[in-house]
């Protein structure tokens, strides 16, 4: 028998941490490994499943659609990325839509057109604030707007032209602003940096921040996007709409694909020529996207989304009540954290695995959950008792 982790170690490059199962298999929330063993699947495609493994109108639509058009390029038009152009323009509230293929491209796309409309509009400005902890991608300009020194320092001397200023700190941006900035770029809850809440009036104070300063307001939604929140976008919790949005993730239910919508006049600053992706608005990507957006904006689909949220936070805050290792349950819809006394996520995370639950440790002391927006109770009931057990194995005494 092949010895699959084995020949991964062999022929591809060792740049991920991975968990030792081989996944062959994926239905709703549940996965598979090669040798048949089951799993119940809290990492969900690192935010990207928002419908569950393998959902049947996904599923349908990729199929039909690879029968019918899987490519052309952008030299022609075709239906699938109209149609979704459209649908993410009437629910956003936002102008027009540009596609690529993941959550850093997208985010190229976002600091391009920032720096397009300082040159045009604002003399050159082109420096853009963004956050400690914040994660916007690997590429060199994303990675540039990524406030976390590990990732950043092998690959200096990276792009100029950022302002890096600690998370929730108003001051820290008024303070940073001058005549060279043009955008801030925030993501409205840091995913990455380990499910990190805005403080209440953070994004509203920075919206006005930017209307005051004439400055573009840029939220990264890919992790926050497509209900993960319990909204369709985290933005509209707070009331607070930017001028550029960007998405990726969970916008075609697990086909790889990239969005940024803007601003009508922002929009128009990219020329023919500017800016562009062979692959970006792709027939199969969109047509993914456009099922799995209608799925999650079915009436009832967010307001189940939000009830299995609310049942799965009252789970973890149980367990946080009975055991010293949990120090915090933090996070908003299906974007969830808990925080631990010690830096021994890992074990926990193999504990977990070892029962039967996958779950990921995003930060040393912290344990994400991202389980499927249309996860069921009986299912966040499961995976709860196995997160307590494997707390347990390494507790300190219950409280
Ligand atoms: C907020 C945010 N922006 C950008 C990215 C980069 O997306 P991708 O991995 O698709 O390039 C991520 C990935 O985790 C993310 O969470």
């Amino acid at each position: 028998m092949t010895d699959w982790i084995a020949e991964e170690h062999r022929y591809l490059f060792q740049n991920y941490g991975r968990q030792p199962v081989v996944i062959e298999r994926g239905l709703g929330t549940r996965v598979w490994d090669v040798d048949g063993n089951e799993y119940l699947d809290f990492v969900g495609g690192i935010a990207v499943n928002v419908l569950g493994h393998s959902h049947p109108a996904v599923v349908r639509a990729v199929a039909e659609q690879a029968e019918q058009l899987i490519h052309t390029s952008n030299l022609f038009y075709t239906k699938p990325m109209i149609e979704l152009a459209r649908m993410l323009v009437e629910h956003s509230g936002l102008d027009r839509a540009f596609f690529c293929n993941s959550g850093t491209e997208a985010v190229e796309a976002a600091i391009k057109l920032a720096r397009r409309w300082g040159r045009d509009t604002r003399a050159g400005a082109y420096e853009i604030i963004t956050t400690q902890d914040g994660f916007h991608g690997r590429t060199l300009g994303a990675l540039s707007a990524t406030g976390t020194a590990r990732y950043r320092e092998p690959f200096e001397p990276l792009l100029p032209g950022f302002a890096i200023v600690p998370w929730n700190d108003l001051d820290a941006v008024r303070a940073a602003t001058s005549e060279r900035t043009v955008a801030v770029m925030v993501e409205p809850i840091q995913g990455e940096g380990g499910v990190n809440m805005p403080a209440p009036g953070y994004l509203a104070g920075l919206r006005e921040w930017c209307t005051e300063r004439g400055l573009l307001l840029i939220f990264d939604e890919v992790q926050t996007g497509i209900g993960r929140t319990g909204e369709l976008f985290a933005f509209q919790h707070e009331g607070v709409r930017p001028d550029i949005l960007v998405l990726a993730k969970g916008l075609a239910g697990g086909v790889p694909i990239g969005a940024i919508l803007a601003r009508e006049d922002l929009a128009a600053h990219f020329v023919k020529g500017d800016h562009g992706s062979t692959f970006g608005g792709n027939p199969l990507a969109t047509a993914a996207a456009l099922a799995t957006l209608r799925e999650v904006m079915a009436p009832g689909f967010l307001a189940r989304a939000r009830e299995s949220s609310a049942r799965l936070l009252a789970r973890l805050r149980a367990i946080e009540d009975r055991h010293e290792l949990v120090t915090s349950v933090r996070g908003r819809g299906m974007l969830l954290a808990i925080g631990l006394a010690r830096e021994c996520s890992a074990q926990v995370v193999d504990e977990c695995r070892r029962r039967g639950l996958l779950v990921n440790n995003v930060r040393p002391d912290a344990i994400r959950l991202l389980p499927p927006l249309n996860v069921t109770d009986e299912e966040i009931d499961r995976a709860c008792d196995i997160l307590e057990a494997a707390i347990a194995s390494l507790d300190a005494p219950p409280k």
